[in-house]
């Protein structure tokens, strides 16, 4: 008889043999290599679209070198930092010595020191040093778990496991036309995936926005727009028109033209075509004129996120980041409210759970879209 028992952290191979004439029974083990990631990991995503993604864990500029930064990403524990040559390091927040919190610990000669027994870890993530052992060269399997790290557009994007897509890209952002800002971080107790579709859904303006976005009172009625899904490229709309009483930073009336994109299942964006309203003052407003935003959801787990901004406008010179940013966070935090009250909290994909009409069409879409890229996690 063989039995064999695994564990998570290290295949051990327990091997008991036994035979009639046998008077002993003998045990072998074995101990194969460490595996890559560690048993911290056992109720996180296991979904390989979205561990094969990228996602936004922060603004580029709160991860300042001599800081240790705790990330929560997909039901993982991470610790974010910047070493001093300016490289971002994204590991899971674990020292494989006894399980400690790495991102309790401190940054000491560009290495990250565990608070535990002061084991330090370097940019390659290996020990270089056992304070109890200071002469003696730490052993190879001493290392932290790295993930892949990158900056783009002024977000520190992380994916858990082999990206297979690039890094979603703000269209405006190398616009020399636009200013551009970020805005938030906004802490939502909401799943990422509703709270997308509440980023990318004109049919609330008028209730969860008004006086801002929509008139209660005159809600817009919503032509039949079209949805397109490029293949890789992810989803986007044709225009959709709606009337805002305080439809930009300017505090004027205008009339609002969308279009949206999904780029990636929690990185969506729209470009909002703006006219002022009021006929007699057509002449404030070109046909060029835009505000965008590029909206990204780090899914610290199914039932909650957080959602980073990056903005870009290109008229309206006069606005200072104080306008632009106060508007947002009135927005967004509008949002919040409603959506941390959606039951189930996790986004129903399977279309007959909820009520779908003509005009929510992108949501039908990005949850048929969801379905299709396998995801389970954060969704029924
Ligand atoms: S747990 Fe980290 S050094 Fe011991
Ligand atoms: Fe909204």
């Amino acid at each position: 008889m063989q039995l064999f028992v695994k564990c998570n952290m290290m295949h051990l191979t327990l091997k008991v043999e036994t035979s009639m004439e046998a008077t002993l029974m003998t045990v072998q083990t074995s101990v194969a290599a460490v595996q890559s990631t560690p048993l911290a990991d056992q109720f996180s995503c296991k979904d390989e679209a979205l561990i094969n993604d990228w996602h936004v864990v922060g603004f580029s500029k709160d991860v300042v070198p001599g800081k240790l930064v705790p990330v929560r990403l997909l039901g993982r524990d991470l610790v974010l930092w910047r070493d001093a040559a300016g490289q971002v390091h994204l590991w899971e927040d674990l020292c494989i010595h006894r399980g400690a919190r790495l991102s309790k610990g401190w940054i000491e000669k560009d290495t990250v020191v565990c608070p535990y027994h002061g084991w330090r870890y370097d940019g390659t993530a290996k020990c270089v040093l056992i304070p109890s052992a200071p002469g003696e060269t730490p052993p190879a399997k001493a290392r932290a778990f790295p993930h892949k790290a990158v900056e783009s557009c002024g977000f520190v994007w992380a994916s858990l496991g082999d990206p297979q897509h690039d890094v979603p890209f703000f269209p405006e952002w190398n616009d020399a036309e636009f200013r551009k800002f970020h805005a938030g971080p906004y802490f939502y107790q909401a799943n990422g995936f509703r709270s997308v579709e509440n980023f990318i859904d004109a049919t609330h303006f008028p209730f969860v926005h008004a006086g801002l976005n929509g008139v209660q009172d005159s809600p817009d009625r919503i032509e039949t727009y079209e949805v397109y899904e490029d293949p890789g490229l992810g989803l986007r709309t044709s225009e959709i028109v709606v009337f805002q009483p305080y439809g930009d930073h300017r505090q004027v009336p205008v009339k609002a033209g969308y279009t949206y994109r999904c780029f990636r299942p929690l990185t969506a964006y729209f470009s909002k075509r703006v006219e002022v309203a009021d006929p007699n003052s057509k002449h404030k407003s070109k046909p060029t004129d835009r505000f965008c935003t590029f909206m990204t959801a780090q899914p610290v787990d199914e039932v909650s996120c957080i959602i980073r901004l990056g903005v870009a406008i290109n008229f309206a010179p006069e606005l200072t980041e104080e306008d632009i940013l106060r508007r947002q966070d009135i927005v967004f935090e509008q949002d919040r409210i409603i959506v941390e009250t959606q039951r189930p909290e996790r986004i129903p994909i399977d279309l007959r759970m909820e009520l779908h009409h003509r005009t929510d069409r992108l949501g039908q879409a990005y949850r048929r879209w969801l379905g299709s890229l396998g995801i389970h996690y954060g969704t029924i």
